[in-house]
């Protein structure tokens, strides 16, 4: 299977983004629209789930109706900033088992660096999906695709909210199978690997750290 991005252009979308760019908004509201975001972007990034048809007893009559079938889904944050989206994905996909992967972008270098991984242990028989506000350089998000391919994944979905073009391009190179769900590419990234325009450090705005 190959990989794809997918941009969303749909109003709800962009006017939660635009209040989340927004250097006032606080950490409470900031906290809850990267979750509503999720929560919609989660509708799209399900939309070639398979479904099996079921017959249904209603208090009227016999409903012929579809339900999920086929493999089983995880969500998997990059911390820290990624725990913001489970909870919207949750919402959408409550039986959804969630593993963790603990990054954090040395701020010299900007390489990744792991610092934890907690995974369900049938990890590598469900769809996979990756959870991270940012796309900036690209280079947690590889590495956390490296890291589930190691647990034997194959089925692996990449959501970002915003992206960066080098983001982007490099999960293109090094994961081409990866297809990647994005609300907004925004224009490039800035000296200190910063998203521009973007939304400033989205782990300080979701955690108040800053
Ligand atoms: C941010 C963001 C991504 C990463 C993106 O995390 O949440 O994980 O940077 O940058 P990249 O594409 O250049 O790798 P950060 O390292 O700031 O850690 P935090 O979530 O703990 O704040
Ligand atoms: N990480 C963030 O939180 N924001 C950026 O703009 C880039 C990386």
């Amino acid at each position: 299977m190959s990989g794809n991005v997918h941009i969303f252009n749909h109003p709800l979308i962009h006017h939660k983004l635009s209040i989340i760019r927004d250097k006032n908004t606080g950490t409470n509201e900031f906290r809850t629209i990267i979750s509503e975001i999720a929560a919609l972007m989660c509708y799209e990034a399900t939309r070639d789930m398979p479904t099996r048809d079921i017959q249904v007893e209603t208090p009227v009559g016999i409903a012929n109706c579809k339900t999920l079938a086929g493999k089983k889904v995880a969500i998997v944050p990059i911390l820290r900033a990624g725990l913001g989206m489970v909870d919207g994905m949750l919402s959408m996909l409550p039986s959804a088992k969630v593993g963790h992967i603990g990054l954090y972008r040395d701020p010299s270098t900007l390489a990744p660096v792991t610092y934890y991984c907690k995974m369900p242990p049938d990890i590598s028989e469900r769809e996979v999906i990756i959870v991270d506000p940012m796309l900036a350089t690209g280079g947690s998000a590889s590495a956390a695709v490296e890291m589930m391919k190691g647990y034997g994944c194959k089925n692996i979905k990449m959501m970002n909210i915003l992206a960066a073009p080098e983001g982007i391009e490099l999960m293109r190179r090094e994961h081409p199978d990866v297809s990647i769900y994005v609300a907004a590419v925004d224009d490039h990234l800035n000296e200190h690997g910063y998203i521009v325009p973007g939304l400033g450090d989205a782990g300080d705005r979701i955690f108040g750290t800053k």
